[in-house]
């Protein structure tokens, strides 16, 4: 046994402990750390990719099938950080899981094709994808601009209204917690346990006025401004 015929695994293994971690701890984490700790995951699993590709015989190597495998991986990373997914992955412990394992399976695959199709050419793959799961700590790629964002929630945000709690939890029991839960602890609705996190209220109400399906739009209609800013500033309270 080599130096590197240890190191790959190894690396492989702690990294797939970081990857489990959504099972062992739960609650939240900033979203650009969150992003950060992707970024760790693919880097992890790029270069153990790149070591065991290294490891192969010369002559085992290359092949412009692994080129593509290469220039491929970064691509449906990208994919899979797409929001919305992201958002539904991020309610569910196993779900995240999957995804974190997904990521690194795109990383090693990015290290390991690239280092197969040429010595060296891993490491620009390998660093390519990892480079994309960093610029997203910005939000880059992962969603709008974080400045965009506030602006539009602002321009959504209804003026004057000024959220009272009490009215809030009274909505909140007729109209969500079918979905939410009662006081949002989860159901078929994701848990809306620490959403100030993900949303602050202005970004709460945007996405009560306007929700993806399956969740209704109740506004305008069932609910007035006044009763989505109530709503909004419940929902805050949460934890
Ligand atoms: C029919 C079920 C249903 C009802 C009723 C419902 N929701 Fe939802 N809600 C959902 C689902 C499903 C999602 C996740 C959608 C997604 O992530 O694409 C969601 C997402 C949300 C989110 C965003 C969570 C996040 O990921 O940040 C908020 C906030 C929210 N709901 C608030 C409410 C409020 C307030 C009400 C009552 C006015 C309500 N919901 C009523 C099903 C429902």
């Amino acid at each position: 046994m080599n130096k590197r015929s240890i190191a790959a695994p190894t690396i492989l293994v702690a990294t797939t402990a970081l990857a489990l971690a959504p099972l062992y701890r739960s609650g939240d984490i900033p979203i650009p750390l969150h992003h950060a700790l992707h970024a760790v995951m693919m880097a992890g699993a790029a270069l153990a990719g790149i070591l065991f590709a290294g490891s192969l015989a010369r002559e085992r190597r290359s092949g412009v099938p692994w080129l593509l495998v290469a220039m491929f991986a970064p691509v449906i990373a990208m994919l899979l950080m797409w929001p919305s997914q992201y958002s539904y992955f991020e309610q569910h412990p196993y779900g995240h899981v999957a995804e974190h394992l997904g990521l690194m399976f795109l990383g090693f695959t990015a290290g390991y094709g690239g280092q197969r199709y040429a010595n060296g050419i891993g490491w620009a793959s390998g660093m390519g994808i990892v480079a994309m799961a960093v610029l997203s700590v910005w939000g880059y790629g992962v969603g709008p601009a974080a400045a965009t964002k506030v602006a539009v929630a602002k321009s959504l945000a209804l003026p004057g209204a000024s959220p009272n709690v009490a009215q809030g939890t009274t909505l909140f029991a007729q109209n969500c917690a079918v979905c939410h839960g009662v006081g949002g602890a989860g159901g078929e609705g994701p848990s809306l346990k620490n959403e100030r996190v993900r949303k602050p209220l202005p970004a709460a109400e945007a996405w009560i006025e306007n929700p993806a399906p399956p969740m209704p739009k109740l506004y305008p209609g069932t609910l007035s401004a006044q009763d989505v800013a109530d709503l909004a500033g419940y929902i805050e309270t949460l934890r």
